[in-house]
């Protein structure tokens, strides 16, 4: 970007393609997507007087490719997109070190007072953790750790895009939780959401949600990590709103979207710095009706 002027960054050209929005899509790095989206979010704001909340497939990111005539990603998820650029092996890597490194999930648990010996010694089923979503399966690799009587059977790593780098000691699985099929796994000790709530809008988190709740039984938790809503993570809240339509949510709505889906908040912790947790179960009110 050396040698442009600031003319180019202020005048009326900034929004449609320029030497700026040419760089970003020819050499895509690990962060260039939420700056991607919010140089289109004004542009998207005002062109559409204003229209708010955002659809899914419809965002700064998919308005910003409008604009520019990549008509190929206009109507295409930000996750695909990131995939149909070949970006995903790069977000994978980059989601492990992200945005710092708050102690294992087993240790970061349990500094919020959350029993997860119990949960995990419990002998109620085979399928310890099903980590939806997870990425290369860090975590997964984390509660290997901290618990070695859990074998490559018991640990479940679930994704659309699955990297199969851990493939040794994990079981992995390819789960589009999007399309129509169920949760594959029911009955599981930990169905773990890690950084996933977070990308979705709400009626997309309560599609997953009760996907989810329909796999559980009274014994199975499901277990939330994701930042807290405060001004540490101002930032993030909006990055997920201009990248997936997604937003980060309080406790009050946690319990909203819980009982909707026949579960309750049966644990939450949000810390001013990193990764919280929010444990759901089922509902002893709602049974039967899920
Ligand atoms: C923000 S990353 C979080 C990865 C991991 N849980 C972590 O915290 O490091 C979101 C993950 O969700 C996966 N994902 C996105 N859409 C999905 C879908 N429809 N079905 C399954 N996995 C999906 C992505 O491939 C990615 O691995």
């Amino acid at each position: 970007m050396a040698g442009l002027g600031l003319v180019d960054l202020v005048d009326d050209t900034t929004y449609s393609g320029n030497a700026i929005t040419a760089h970003m899509v020819a050499v895509p790095s690990a962060l260039d997507e939420p700056v991607w989206a919010a140089a289109f979010l004004m542009r998207q704001l005002r062109d559409t007087n204003f229209e708010y909340p955002f659809q899914e497939n419809k965002t700064p990111t998919q308005y910003g490719y409008k604009l520019i005539g990549e008509e190929k990603f206009v109507n295409e998820h930000t996750y695909s997109i990131m995939h149909m650029q070949g970006r995903m092996p790069s977000f994978s890597r980059f989601m492990e070190g992200k945005f710092g490194k708050f102690g294992t999930m087993p240790d970061r648990v349990k500094s919020f007072g959350y029993d997860l010996d119990c949960v995990l010694n419990s002998n109620a089923s085979d399928i310890a953790v099903v980590d939806i979503g997870g990425g290369r399966g860090e975590m997964l690799l984390e509660v290997k750790e901290a618990y070695p009587h859990l074998r490559k059977e018991n640990l479940v790593l679930q994704d659309f895009e699955p990297d199969t780098a851990n493939a040794e000691d994990l079981t992995i699985q390819h789960w589009d939780f999007k399309d129509k099929s169920a949760q594959p796994y029911k009955g599981a000790l930990v169905y773990s959401l890690t950084h996933i709530y977070h990308n979705l809008s709400d009626i997309e988190a309560l599609k997953l949600m009760k996907k989810v709740a329909d796999a559980m039984e009274p014994h199975s938790r499901m277990l939330i990590h994701e930042f807290a809503k405060n001004s540490t993570y101002g930032k993030m809240h909006a990055t997920m709103i201009t990248l997936y339509a997604g937003r980060i949510r309080s406790s009050r709505e946690w319990k909203e979207m819980a009982a909707l889906v026949g579960l309750e908040v049966t644990f939450e912790a949000y810390p001013i710095g990193g990764e919280g947790l929010v444990e759901m179960r089922k509902s002893p009110l709602a049974n039967g009706t899920t």
